[in-house]
């Protein structure tokens, strides 16, 4: 049996697909709000819970083989992307779970003191390669299934938003191929107790992006390039009134204001171990968007 968290969201919702494709029993932690009918209809069990209850956790991980924790914080990293994940580290161990998979993100070990969920990340990473478990950590760049919603917006508009550096570097993944690396890394022997940067197979430049919707569309784009410190003015003002959603924003500035891109060896060695090509981000976009 596999428990998958975050299994309605952009990753875990592909992964149960794909666990279920293959017909192995799935768990899937959701709340109560998530829309969950589909992962019922493709036969996954259904655990109603919340990720912040260690009761919860402590139910949803009995009887369990592997988990995967592919669950987003919402906001709060103490709780989610940090203790969630520790208790979920603590439970596979008690109840002899053969593997465990961790999303984490890329970057995660640069110590960005002002980004919380790289923080919480950083530390879950060592708790569980201490662990004494068997693992994977996924390290991924920006996911391609992200880009839907902008692409979209664009066919209409043509506008394309693009706060801070437009030359910074990036490597979106596509998030299939992520869900089905998240899938190997259980039975491959090169993913066994790695840590593995993940993007997709090209470095591109943010202001690439707009380039490539207008390709897809035949459309010139029209880019608002928007500097970081509208964002900094919008954190100084959630300040105010709002701690917990002024240090979100500090996460978001993070990935605003740095490069986040995997090195060409980084790729091969992921080509490699599983032992697929990677995707484009065109690729994935013409994919989804039928054109
Ligand atoms: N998106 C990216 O570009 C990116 C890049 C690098 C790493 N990552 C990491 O990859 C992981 C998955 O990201 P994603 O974009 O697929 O996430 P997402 O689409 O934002 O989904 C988050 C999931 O977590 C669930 N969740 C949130 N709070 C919960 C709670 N209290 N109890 C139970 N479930 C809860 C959500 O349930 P509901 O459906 O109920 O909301 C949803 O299923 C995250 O750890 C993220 O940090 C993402």
């Amino acid at each position: 049996m596999f428990l998958v968290t975050g299994a309605t969201g952009g990753i875990g919702r592909k992964v149960v697909r794909l666990l279920r494709q293959k017909e192995n029993l799935v768990r899937a932690f959701v709340r109560l709000t998530s829309r969950y009918g589909e992962l019922e209809h493709r036969g996954a069990d259904i655990f109603i819970g919340d990720l912040q209850l260690e009761k919860d956790i402590e139910k949803a991980c009995r009887g369990v083989q592997y988990i995967i924790s592919a669950h987003g914080s919402d906001g709060d990293a103490l709780s989610l992307d940090y203790r969630a994940n520790i208790e979920l580290i603590n439970q596979a161990k008690a109840n002899g779970v053969q593997h465990f998979v961790f999303i984490s993100v890329l970057g995660a070990e640069r110590g960005y003191e002002d980004a919380p969920v790289f923080k919480a990340k950083r530390a879950v990473e060592r708790y569980l390669a201490a662990s004494g478990l068997n693992y994977t950590i996924l390290r991924p760049a920006g996911l391609a299934s992200n880009l839907l919603p902008l692409a979209e917006r664009f066919r209409e508009t043509g506008l394309y938003l693009l706060i801070g550096d437009p030359k910074n570097r990036t490597s979106i993944v596509s998030t299939d191929d992520l869900a089905k690396m998240v899938v190997d890394s259980i039975t491959l022997e090169g993913a066994l107790n790695q840590i593995l940067p993940v993007g997709g197979p090209e470095i591109l430049l943010r202001e690439d992006i707009p380039r490539i919707f207008s390709r897809i569309f035949n459309k010139d784009p029209i880019v608002i390039n928007s500097p970081l410190f509208v964002v900094d003015g919008l954190r100084s003002a959630f300040g105010l009134f709002d701690p917990q959603a002024q240090k979100a924003l500090g996460t978001y500035r993070t990935l605003l204001s740095n490069e986040f891109f995997c090195t060409k060896e980084e790729i091969a060695n992921l080509e490699k171990i599983f032992n697929f090509q990677l995707e484009t981000l065109e690729s994935f976009l013409r994919r989804y968007l039928a054109v």
